[in-house]
Formats: C-alpha cells, structure tokens, sequence
C-alpha cells in the first residue's frame, strides 16, 4: 500500500530513476503519484492517476541530483493532486512522502494550523513537512530536524524526506517495509527491492526506529539517538526480468504461468523422493501440541488448507483471519505454533497477529515470500515459499507455493501413512500444472459465462479453500458479485440465490464420499437450472451434471486443490480480460496493506 522510491547519486538521470521505479511499485497503489528533486532549488511534480499522468506532466525544470518519489493508495483524504505525495511545507522548502498512517496528525495539524501553518491537502502526511519546517526554523539542521518531527508522530512509517539546498535524502521507518539499495555510485530507497532491482540487487534492510542517510552514492544507518548503526548488505535473489511482463499482456497472465517454475523452486531440495520425507532446515525440531494460522485474504484461504492438512494428521489447527486474531485471540499453550501465511510479510493485520501472539510468548513462525520482509524478520523461524517476485495485485502463483509450502509444514510436523504419496504427488505437480496450463478450456468457459451477474463456487474438504479463493479472484479483478461455499453449506441458505442466471463452479476431484457428497449438492443447483461447470478429474460422475467441464490431471488429494485453483485463476482472468478490466491494479486495491 502506497509505494515509496528515492535515489541519491545518479546524476542527470534521478528523474528517469524515479519514474521507473514507480512504475515497478505501481502494484502499492496507484491512485495518484508524484516525484521531488533537489539540489540547490527544490521542485515538486504530482497528478491524481496512474504514473502515465505525472510523466506527461514532469517538465525540463525537474532535475536535481537527489529525489524521492511516491505512488499512493489513499487512506486519508481521496485520490486528488492535491493529496498526491510528496506533502512540502508552507515555504516549499522541504518534500515528504509517507507510507501508513500519522494517528495522531489531526491534533498535530490542529497545532500546527494555530501557529499559522497552511495546509492544502486533506492528508495525514502533510502535518510532517510542516513539523520538519519548525524544527529547521529553531536551527536546526537537516537531519536533527527530521529525527525531532518523526519524534512527535504516532501510527506507522515509512518515510523520506528532502529539502532545497541538500544533497541528502533523509529515511525512517516504523511498521512499513523501507529497504536501502546499495549501488557501485548511487543509493537506492524504496518500500520493496523491484522499484530498483534495474540498478542493484544488494540491499540492507532497514528495521523499525532506524534511520538512513543517503547521499551522492554513499549510505549510513543510525539508531533513534543517531548512533552509527553497523547493517549487513544482503543480495537479493530476484532478477529483473523477473519482474517484467515479458510479452505476456498482463502481470497476472505471466505469473499464472510462472506456477510450475515456482512450484519446482519451493519444493527443490526439501522433499527426497526415496524415503518419502520432507526436510526443510528452517523447520527442524518443530513438534507443536496446536497450530493456529493467522492470514488474510488469498493467503488466508492457502492458511485453511494448512489448518486441515495438520488435522487430517492429528494436529490441533485452526485458521484465523489476521484481522480478527489480533482483537481476539484464541487460547495458547506453551507449544502452541502461530504461523503467519502472508506473500509480502508486511500486511498489517497479520504483523499484528504474529505480534500478539509473540507477546503471549508463543513460537512463531512466517511462511512468506519476501525474504528480510517484516514477517520473516519478526518471527522466531520462517519457510520461504519461494515463488518469486507477484506483480499483479490478484495473488496467483504465491497461493499454489503457499499450499505446496503448507503441504511441506504438515509433512515436518506430523508423520503421515501417506507421506511417501504427497511427496510423489508434490513432485509431479510442476509438470501436471504445465500439461493444464497448455490444455484448459477456461478461455471457453470464461466467454459463455462473462454476462452473468453472479457465479457461486462450491467445494468440500480441501477444495473448500479453493472455492473461497475462485470467488476471491473473480471479484477482485472482474468486479462481480462471487461467492465461494463450503459444498453442503449452500442448502442451508445460499441456495435461494442460485438460478439458471448464476453459473456454479463445482470442484470435486477422487471418488470418494466427499466426491460422491459434492455431487449430491451439484444435483441440488442443477435442479435449480443453474448452469453448473465441474472443475474435476473425471474421477467421480459430477460430468453427467454439468454443463461446462474444467479438467485436471488426477493426484492426491492434498495437491488437488492447486491444480483446480490453476483453472480458476484462468477464469477469473478471461472473464476480466473479456470485460476489460484493469487486471494488474483493480480499483480500490493494493497489493501489500500495510494499514490494519
Ligand atoms: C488477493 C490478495 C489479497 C492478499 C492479502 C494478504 O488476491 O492478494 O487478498 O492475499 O491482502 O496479503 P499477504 O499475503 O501479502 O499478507
């Protein structure tokens, strides 16, 4: 949510810098965007939009050895020029731009306004130029100014800053990801590595309550006090063109296709196919009583599946929504785990979760996607799902990876008479999402079905979460009405929505009594008239109900449920690209929430 980029030490190309990393952090939010340079002047450039507006806007007189530049997604105040970042104080002197929310900036404005500050935007952010403007006028410089404003705020940061006649770049940052990129000339800052993975791929990682200074190619990290902090530069192992379209008409296209190469890399050196175990380093004597999943969103769905896995297996396990979690915890013993699914490792609401169940003093554990992300930082241990950079704003590989990572949690926590089949079945998921990938008919599916207004999803047991998820995707890049339903749930109400204008995607996969259970429902709408699409194996008759089929190759049942996600991620897809939806950045969304 809301991206941040700077970059101190380029020369003539700052500006160009700057636009292309916003460009790369577009996926943050992308309701306004705007860019500040400075040198011995300060200028200032911002439009209400997509980043196409503000570089049709930026003119010659932009230039400047050091600037900072922001993409916003809109907590305070809506998508206007006037609330595009950088915020700039009442002479102009300094520019601001600020991931997360000042929750104290209403008695702060209050403050400033009574000592003749004038604002212009309805921001949250805008109240720190002006506190940056005070503190320089008491004499301060630069950098002591900054600390003694960012000291009055309350809430979450990421924040940069710059002022006329500076050539530094001023950072800090509390619960929002700021990383710091180390090139052989410049220094790079940005909320996520992809705004300057072009120029660098070795970072340092900025923690909560740390400050950065970047000047003309050199960087340094000092404490709250202005301690010289020493930081570790790490590598980054994402490529660029891992995080370009590469020909491909949309992010969430490419990365749709990217599964089985991500699928290959999260199970590379964990599983041996001879004895059928699983062993991952970062798990190594884990033995939990319980575990409870805190997530939200796609990841949540991949945490029900984990949650089933490890019960199937014995294990108490629960899934939580993050955001109700950290209002509402459920009961700890001391060897209960608290894992926290989450693709960026920097969503709000499931730091919180993590956190409060650190301060109950129970082990923790992030399955992410991000190394050095706050999740992975925060917790006591972490499993990388390693599916590499996601772009688009609709998650779609980093759910397969996450459910292949959870497949992976439950095979080192609890033994299974099965082990030696999942790890089989896992091994084969790569080349059976590619053989799907190449053969689907959800193109078809997608075009019969685009008019309708609504579309219900049915599964049960492990194809549970699959129907949230196929519902989930649906809405969020289509903008129409989707429903998932745990299968035998839809006759206890949802049924009296169901017509022969609302398509039901039914997923069932084996033959077993679930499978023969789910067919039963599938009975239940079709008498309705509804149109039913069977996402399946062929393994049960479902077929002989449906009026559209979606195939998948046969597995186990704990790998069936990425197979048939694949297929509806290519629905909600087709049916978006049909209504010409904007797919990489639906309206309203962002792709890390870093406000709860
Ligand atoms: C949906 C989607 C969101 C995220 C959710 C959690 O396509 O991407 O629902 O899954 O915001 O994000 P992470 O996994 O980064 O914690």
């Amino acid at each position: 949510m809301c991206g941040i980029i700077g970059c101190a030490g380029r020369g003539d190309d700052t500006l160009d810098v700057l636009l292309s990393g916003l460009e790369g952090l577009e996926y943050r939010g992308y309701d306004s965007a705007g860019v500040a340079l400075a040198n011995g002047d300060l200028s200032v450039c911002k439009r209400e939009g997509e980043i196409q507006r503000l570089q049709q806007a930026v003119g010659s007189d932009l230039d400047g050895p050091v600037g900072i530049g922001h993409t916003r997604w809109s907590t305070h105040g809506p998508p206007s020029d006037q609330n595009a970042h950088p915020h700039t104080d009442c002479a102009g002197d300094v520019a601001v731009v600020h991931n997360g929310i000042v929750e104290n900036y209403a008695d702060l404005r209050a403050e400033l306004t009574d000592r003749g500050h004038e604002f212009e935007s309805e921001t949250d952010t805008e109240v720190v130029p002006h506190l940056i403007e005070e503190e320089l006028a008491d004499g301060k410089d630069f950098e002591d100014a900054f600390r003694a404003a960012v000291g009055r705020l309350e809430g979450s940061y990421a924040l940069a800053a710059v002022t006329r006649g500076s050539e530094a770049i001023l950072a800090t940052r509390r619960d929002s990801p700021l990383v710091v990129g180390v090139g052989d000339d410049a220094a790079y800052l940005a909320s996520d590595v992809p705004a300057f993975l072009d120029y660098t791929d070795r970072v340092v990682y900025l923690e909560d309550g740390e400050f950065a200074r970047l000047e003309s190619g050199s960087w340094t990290v000092t404490d709250a006090e202005g301690r010289l902090l020493e930081k570790s530069v790490s590598r980054v192992e994402w490529d660029a063109e891992e995080t370009a379209k590469s020909g491909y008409d949309h992010y969430m296209l490419k990365e749709i296709h990217e599964q089985p190469r991500a699928l290959r890399k999260c199970l590379r050196g964990r599983v041996d196919e001879l004895t059928g175990t699983v062993d991952v380093e970062s798990l190594a004597g884990l033995n939990p009583s319980s575990v409870q999943f805190v997530a939200c969103g796609t990841s949540y769905h991949a945490a029900l599946f984990g949650a089933q896995a490890l019960r199937e297996a014995g294990v108490h396990a629960q899934a939580f929504l993050a955001s109700e979690y950290a209002t509402s915890p459920a009961p700890v013993t001391d060897d209960t785990l608290v894992v926290g699914i989450t693709q960026s490792g920097e969503t709000a609401d499931t730091l919180a979760a993590l956190r409060e169940a650190h301060r109950r003093g129970v082990e923790t554990l992030a399955m992410t996607n991000v190394v050095g992300s706050t999740a992975a930082r925060e917790c006591d241990r972490e499993l990388m799902i390693r599916a590499g950079p996601e772009i688009g704003v609709a998650a779609t590989k980093t759910f397969s990876s996450q459910v292949v990572a959870a497949n992976l949690l439950s095979a080192a926590i609890a033994e299974r008479s099965d082990g030696r089949e999942v790890v089989e079945a896992l091994r084969d998921l790569p080349g059976q999402v590619q053989e799907l990938l190449d053969s689907s008919r959800a193109k078809q599916v997608a075009r019969e079905f685009v008019d309708s207004e609504g579309y219900f999803f049915l599964g049960r047991g492990y194809h549970h979460p699959v129907a949230l998820e196929g519902a989930l995707k649906l809405k969020e890049i289509t903008y129409k009405h989707a429903e998932g339903f745990p299968a035998g749930e839809l006759k206890h109400g949802p049924l009296a929505l169901v017509t022969e204008e609302t398509p039901v995607f039914a997923v069932v996969t084996g033959a077993g009594e679930k499978a023969t259970k789910t067919v039963g429902n599938v009975k239940e709408v079709e008498a309705r008239d509804a149109p039913v699409v069977a996402v399946t194996d062929g393994a049960s008759d479902v077929k002989r109900y449906a009026d559209a089929v979606l195939e998948v190759p046969e597995t186990h049942p704990r790998v069936a449920p990425v197979l048939a996600n694949v297929q509806l991620q290519l629905v909600a897809y087709h049916v978006a690209d049909e209504l010409g939806r904007s797919i990489d950045k639906p309206r309203n969304l962002a792709k890390s929430v870093t406000v709860e």
